[in-house]
């Protein structure tokens, strides 16, 4: 029989027949939790940071990496991302209060996102976050004030300016391809003396494939920072911010991310004055979070629908894994973990809705029955971050590393 991992992960794996969760059996898990259960394995989230982290240090010379809070702000990431090294990013009052507890230093802050309310950014701007990004021109006005008001003693506001993603689907920040958008920027910054531009920033959507993207969008907030320095407004040294987006580490390989890093490089080298120099940024969240999460469930029952499809209940609905995730969960039969999965399975979630279908047709091992667990992979992002909540508890944390385990953090409501 011998050994194999499932789902391409390294933390899960099948060692004659039996299911391995990074170091202890998954009976032995069973045996000590009562499903359903969010897990988080550390090993694998430290992985990814550092394998992130080398990537980037390999091909650019000046590059931060934000993590983006958003995608999971459990106060175990939190922790860890921040023990690995990496800066963070959010957008939301309780992201902020939760890195300051898992100890991220303000200067290691990126403020984003698209609903500020004013106490927010009152109270990022006297922490004095290393930036304060904006997709909306007329707030610039309210950050300059803000910045005013606060007395910021160590010089100027450091703003950050989020333009439009260049593809059709583009809808938020500012189009750098508008001549009357670009005209209202240069006239409000001018206008705005407490605030100093130092970051240029684009996120260029989620999952993205295609590795040629990045440098693509490198291009485009090269020519935004042209044209701003082109009407005095200056931004040179900016650190260009090139956002997420890049998929699960399954298909960001090594080679994949290896490739992005030297498109992007290779733009800056060819455009930029200070070529492979000049700083960079970049707002992981998926690649970093995503297959360090599992969800370890049980089927309830098995039912067929009108039309003789099999179907089976979960004890976690859309109140746990959010419908919008856009992640590859990934359905593998605890018992039957040996057996091949390659039979059409759907799975309904626990919420008392026809819209809380998880996966029609998974593969599925054939023996499915009820009472039989599921480890659901890829959970670790958008998943209870973007869920909404039902009136069931929600499920226990636990944390594995290696062969130790232990309770994670309950998730505020
Ligand atoms: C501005 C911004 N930065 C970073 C991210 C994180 O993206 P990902 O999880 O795809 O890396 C997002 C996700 O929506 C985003 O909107």
């Amino acid at each position: 029989m011998g050994t194999m991992r499932l789902g391409n992960n390294s933390m899960i794996k099948v060692i004659e027949g039996k299911m391995y969760l990074d170091g202890i059996p998954a009976s032995v898990v069973l045996e000590r939790i009562s499903p359903p259960a969010c897990i988080l394995f550390t090993r694998k989230l430290r992985q990814n940071c550092e394998s992130f982290k080398n990537v980037v240090a390999g091909t650019l010379h000046d590059a931060e990496i934000h993590y983006s809070a958003k995608t999971n702000y459990s106060k175990e990431v939190l922790e860890i991302v921040h023990q690995s090294g990496l800066m963070v990013q959010v957008v939301s009052p309780r992201e902020l209060r939760k890195v300051l507890e898992a100890g991220f230093p303000p200067g290691s802050i990126m403020v984003d996102g698209l609903y500020r309310q004013q106490g927010f950014l009152e109270r990022a701007a006297s922490l004095h976050v290393a930036s304060i990004v904006t997709p909306w021109v007329d707030e610039l006005q309210r950050l300059d004030r803000i910045a005013r008001e606060t007395g910021n003693q160590v010089g100027k506001m450091q703003v950050g300016l989020r333009f439009m993603t260049p593809s059709p689907q583009g809808r938020i920040g500012i189009n750098a391809t508008d001549r009357a958008a670009m005209d209202r920027l240069v006239e409000t910054l001018t206008r705005c003396d407490h605030l100093q531009v130092s970051m240029v920033a684009c996120h260029p959507g989620s999952q993205v494939h295609d590795p040629d993207t990045h440098g693509r969008t490198c291009s485009y907030l090269l020519d935004a920072m042209d044209c701003l320095e082109a009407r005095g407004i200056q931004c040179r040294g900016a650190t260009i911010n090139l956002g997420g987006g890049f998929p699960e580490p399954e298909i960001a390989t090594r080679e994949w991310l290896t490739r992005v890093m030297g498109e992007i490089s290779r733009v800056l080298m060819e455009r930029h004055e200070k070529g492979t120099r000049a700083p960079t940024c970049f707002e992981p969240g998926r690649y970093i979070v995503s297959d360090a999460g599992a969800i370890m469930s049980r089927i309830q029952r098995l039912f067929h629908d009108r039309q003789g499809n099999r179907w089976a209940l979960l004890d976690v609905g859309m109140d746990v894994i959010s419908r919008f995730s856009n992640s590859h969960h990934r359905y593998f039969s605890v018992e039957h973990a040996g057996e091949p999965h390659g039979t059409p399975l759907s799975f309904q979630g626990r919420v008392p809705t026809a819209q809380d279908v998880l996966r029609k047709g998974a593969h599925f091992s054939k023996a499915a029955i009820a009472g039989e667990h599921v480890l659901i992979l890829n959970c670790g992002a958008y998943s209870w971050t973007f869920s909404r909540r039902f009136s069931f508890e929600f499920p226990q944390r636990i944390i594995i590393d290696g062969d130790a385990m232990r309770a994670g953090e309950t998730p505020d409501k």
